[in-house]
């Protein structure tokens, strides 16, 4: 292309469309989760009152306004109950990096991770584990889903403290999902909300991986804590009564 007599390299629409469907392709992004967007994120408006759940409403607002402030120095930790719609956000928040501002997006499920590397260790050489990590140490933005708290080991510990160090050090953007410990089992150490169901207790959730840890994360991320019954549940059901009828 050549304006005022000067050659410029003007890169073709179509080249840009390639390189987007390249990120998104290496971006390991699950099939069942493709599809997550902002716009078919449902904030569960009550049929009666049609108010929405404030707290789904206040998660879709920042997520939206973290891809639209983005590049931005911190990351988002998106906490709560199963099925809420956390790995649905957060899908969507790279999804539209990759799409509207072209950047290189990875992710990973923390357990399918941790086997990856453990496969990938080589008593020999003992650095092939560097293969599987090197990526999710280098990614511009990772997303670290379902960062599971149940009694993690020493090595476990280490592993996770060692991406998350890295990644503070070199100032990459991080987002994680953890799902919080509802349930009997917590119940009886914790306090009960009015409908019976354990209060949620992040910091206890996150302080099993060391205090250091935790703070850091704070640092790291800003927290979107997602309140609400699971949506696979609560449609399918719905969905299920509806054919009966
Ligand atoms: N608020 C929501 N709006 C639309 N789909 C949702 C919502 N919450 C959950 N889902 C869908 O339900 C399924 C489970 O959600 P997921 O994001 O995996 O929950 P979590 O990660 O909180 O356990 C996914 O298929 C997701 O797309
Ligand atoms: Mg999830």
């Amino acid at each position: 292309m050549e304006t005022d007599g000067v050659r410029r390299v003007a890169r073709c629409e179509c080249a840009e469309t390639q390189h987007t469907e390249q990120l998104i392709a290496q971006s390991r992004i699950p099939h069942r989760y493709e599809q997550c967007a902002f716009e078919n994120f449902d904030i569960r408006k009550d049929r009666l009152s049609g108010q929405a759940n404030l707290s789904l409403q206040y998660a879709l607002v920042t997520a939206q306004k973290f891809v639209d402030e983005y590049p931005l120095d911190y990351g988002l930790l998106f906490i709560g109950p199963t099925g809420v719609g956390k790995t649905h956000l957060a899908v969507a928040v790279i999804r539209e990096l990759m799409l509207r501002k072209n950047v290189p997006c990875l992710f990973y499920d923390f357990r399918d991770l941790l086997k990856e590397i453990q496969d990938s260790y080589n008593p020999v050489s003992q650095t092939s584990e560097l293969r599987v990590l090197q990526p999710v140490l280098d990614a511009e933005v990772l997303l670290l889903d379902e960062l599971a708290a149940l009694n993690p080991s020493d090595w476990v510990k280490d592993t996770l403290g060692y991406i998350i160090n890295s990644r503070y050090n070199q100032k990459k953007v991080t987002l994680i999902t953890t799902t919080l410990p509802f349930g009997e089992a917590m119940a009886r150490e914790t306090k009960l909300q009015p409908s019976g169901e354990a209060v949620p207790d992040m910091e206890k959730t996150l302080n099993q991986y060391g205090i250091t840890f935790r703070s850091r994360l704070y640092e790291m991320c800003k927290v979107v804590e997602m309140q609400s019954d699971d949506y696979r549940k609560a449609i399918k059901q719905a969905a299920w009564r509806f054919h009966a009828e």
